[in-house]
């Protein structure tokens, strides 16, 4: 599809047909990177979506009946947390709706592309000295190699066309040895696998490519995250199958509180299986430890030797200013407009 056909995308009207309809709410825009602006750590040219200025917490979370679907993602990341580290970073974070968890980190790094989201986890969390808020391209992500003791990215997969090269860059900023926390879709779950048997649905779900149900919305294989995985420089040390329970009949007469206990009960033996919608894996980088030398790095030139000035970091290599706003450091590269 041409990249200006994305713009604008009403999800609503594809929503029927889906399993999955996260942003149904949204009026997404989709932002395409210019081909002609050079990439730091790839030549291709990725879309990525934008949630800027989305009411993703009020219109998809808050009173929306998912208290369920957060609860059990809370229980799995708490199952598959190391229990104390220095830096974590979670990409995607969205408003921080998960940042409480992690109070046993010395320095938490909230990224996310949409400093409007950021500032909403910024007002929560922003009196903590521990927290940090960088708006920032996963695909660019501005931190020096081996920073992070523990990577976290939940419900964000989804949204990337190149996973390849998100994996490649966690995997870089990641130290070796540490763990990378990850939730994906997964095509190949059971109501997937029914609606094809009985013909309702004509994708396969048992095709190993991903699946875009809607444009920058993709459904994955657990075979096909596998590979990509291990490609990456991860061997997967756990796993969880989770949300079993995404079914209106269930969530109503149910309490939240006692389904998502029973949900991560089995969501180790679940794992074998594969059948709900959204898998976590617990990944561990296979390379050798080597200590982080420095924090920030510009994420156009890949330069670790940014110097800090009043309004934000200076890189003299290439002169470009990333700003520090109202406590939110902008690395996102390109910048929209530029
Ligand atoms: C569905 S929300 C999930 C937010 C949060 N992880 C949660 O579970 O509540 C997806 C988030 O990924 C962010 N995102 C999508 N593509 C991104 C990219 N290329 N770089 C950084 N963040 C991205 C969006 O801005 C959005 O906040």
């Amino acid at each position: 599809m041409p990249v200006f056909l994305l713009r604008y995308v009403k999800f609503r009207a594809f929503s029927p047909q889906v399993f999955h309809v996260k942003q149904a709410f949204l009026r997404n825009r989709i932002l395409a990177l210019p081909s002609e602006v050079p990439l730091a750590q790839s030549t291709r040219s990725i879309p990525i979506i934008d949630y800027e200025g989305s009411s993703y917490k009020t219109d998809f979370w808050e009173g929306q009946g998912r208290e369920f679907e957060d609860l059990t993602e809370r229980h799995a990341v708490r199952r598959l947390l190391p229990s104390s580290g220095n830096v974590l970073v979670e990409v995607g974070a969205g408003f921080g709706r998960l940042a409480d968890l992690y109070d046993r980190f010395e320095r938490i790094v909230l990224v996310d592309y949409s400093t409007s989201l950021l500032a909403e986890a910024r007002d929560r969390f922003g009196d903590d000295p521990r927290y940090q808020f960088v708006a920032a391209n996963v695909y660019h992500l501005p931190f020096v190699a081996n920073l992070a003791d523990v990577v976290v990215m939940i419900r964000v997969a989804h949204h990337l066309e190149a996973i390849d090269v998100a994996l490649a860059e966690i995997h870089r900023v990641l130290g070796g040895g540490r763990t990378f926390i990850m939730e994906f879709a997964n095509k190949r779950n059971a109501k997937a696998i029914a609606r094809y048997l009985l013909r309702k649905q004509s994708w396969n779900p048992f095709d190993a490519e991903p699946y875009e149900f809607v444009p920058l919305n993709f459904d994955f294989h657990p075979g096909w995250m596998r590979e990509q995985l291990e490609q990456a420089g991860f061997r997967i040390e756990a796993e969880l199958a989770i949300s079993h329970f995404r079914i209106p009949a269930i969530k109503h007469r149910v309490s939240p509180a006692l389904l998502a206990r029973i949900d991560n009960a089995i969501a180790g033996p679940g794992a074998v299986f594969k059948f709900s919608p959204s898998i976590l894996t617990k990944n561990i980088s296979t390379k050798p430890h080597t200590p982080a030398v420095g924090f920030f790095q510009c994420p156009k030139c890949g330069n670790q030797g940014l110097e800090a000035k009043e309004t934000g970091y200076f890189c003299p290599r290439c002169e470009e200013t990333w700003r520090v706003q109202d406590g939110i450091a902008d690395f996102r590269f390109p910048r929209p407009g530029s």
